[in-house]
């Protein structure tokens, strides 16, 4: 039996494309999933000595290109909508993937003030002070500012959909037309918005970034990364951060990411309810101190998450506090039961961090609130919506006494 090849996949819907995707009747044994193929080294054709030892479409050895990360990066492209994908070992090989392809020394670079805390690392101190790339943080709520940011050298915008951990929400439509402006690309880590939800690339992004690690892997069982675009694009990513940095995701990895990603579009329904329906909640709660989601409509950007997630939700990570000192914060944290202490997002399992109001990435752009009190970072999963509002309710009544 034949299975969609690549031209047809993108007629496929989502959901059917989920679960067909990367997947491939196995040759040799007829199974009808993938096997995982773990072998460094592929046969090679009977004169190799006209070969392009940089080839990243015909497996010869694993940096470049393997089985499985092929059924993986074709998958991601026709979810993303792009022509091509790249994918990596993690998140941040991903992202730096792009930041080395596409930035050389004296390029200026405009970046989220509200970011991961590896790209605020690499551009404000590991980047600039290794290979002179220039780099201004700018509020990316504030499109005039973005504007008065670019310079003759600056060339690329990098952006959140969503931020991490702020929720902070970018305009993406208007991103675009200020980088066509400016003539420079624009990179979109799409990490808290994965499609079906929301596809940068539809609206002129040039390239969408995501960690595997997070929403499209979903189980908490494998770290991953991809840069997703045009085909020239993603092939100068593979040329020189794949086949001369490395950073290559195993085989196993990409295995476990196809397989996952199979549920993406349930799992993103599931999550996106409930974190509106908790959020709901944590705001009625007078022992919250406060609370920041995109789906709440005292956030700074509740009206632009509307219309550019076209109601299907405002996604899944959530950043609160409690009323109190960091100790309070802890003793909160360690009086639920279901929900899990524990860094990431996006996986089956409902994640709680306390983050205090000292950690890295840029926090004194965090708004006052995060400065004051910390924060937890709480991303949302798979349980049902009632046992999460009745554990954090359960762990607020321990903490300060029955309301
Ligand atoms: C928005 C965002 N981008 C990138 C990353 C990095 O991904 P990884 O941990 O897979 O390297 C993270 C990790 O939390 C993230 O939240």
């Amino acid at each position: 039996m034949s299975r969609p090849d690549k031209h047809e996949l993108s007629t496929l819907s989502f959901n059917t494309l989920s679960v067909h995707g990367g997947n491939e009747i196995d040759k040799t044994s007829g199974a009808i999933r993938t096997p995982i193929v773990m072998a460094n080294s592929y046969l090679l054709p009977e004169d190799p000595s006209t070969m392009d030892w940089s080839d990243t479409e015909t497996p010869s050895y694993t940096r470049n290109s393997g089985h499985n990360q092929i059924c993986l990066q074709r998958k991601l492209a026709a979810l993303e909508g792009g022509q091509d994908a790249a994918v990596f070992a993690t998140g941040v090989a991903a992202l730096h993937a792009v930041f080395f392809t596409f930035l050389k020394s004296g390029d200026h670079v405009i970046v989220g003030d509200v970011t991961y805390e590896a790209v605020w690392r690499l551009f404000s101190e590991l980047l600039p002070q290794r290979y002179k790339i220039e780099a201004t943080f700018v509020d990316m709520d504030d499109m005039e500012a973005v504007r008065a940011a670019v310079r003759p050298n600056t060339k690329l915008i990098h952006t959140e959909t969503i931020a991490n951990p702020t929720t902070k929400v970018a305009d993406i439509a208007t991103l675009v037309s200020v980088a066509k402006q400016a003539g420079t690309l624009l990179s979109v880590d799409s990490t808290f918005t994965p499609p079906p939800f929301f596809r940068p690339l539809t609206l002129g992004a040039d390239l969408v970034i995501h960690s595997l690690t997070k929403y499209i892997n979903g189980h908490g069982d494998a770290m991953g990364g991809v840069v997703i675009g045009s085909k020239e694009l993603v092939h100068h990513i593979k040329a020189d951060a794949l086949v001369d940095l490395g950073g290559t995701i195993s085989p196993f990895n990409a295995w476990l990411i196809v397989r996952g990603s199979v549920t993406l579009p349930l799992r993103l329904k599931q999550q996106y309810a409930s974190a509106e329906a908790v959020a709901h909640y944590l705001s009625t709660d007078k022992r919250v101190a406060y609370v920041t989601y995109p789906g709440l409509e005292n956030h700074d950007q509740h009206a632009l998450g509307k219309s550019q997630f076209a109601g299907k939700g405002y996604g899944a990570v959530m950043a609160f506090a409690v009323e109190g000192d960091p100790d309070t914060q802890n003793r909160f944290v360690a009086n639920l039961k279901v929900i899990t202490s524990a860094v990431s997002l996006g996986h089956d399992e409902t994640l709680i961090v306390h983050v205090g109001g000292s950690g890295r990435g840029g926090s004194d752009r965090y708004p006052a609130s995060f400065q004051k009190y910390g924060h937890l970072r709480l991303s949302i999963g798979l349980e049902d919506t009632e046992d999460l509002i009745a554990d954090i309710r359960h762990a607020l009544d321990e903490t300060f006494g029955a309301s």
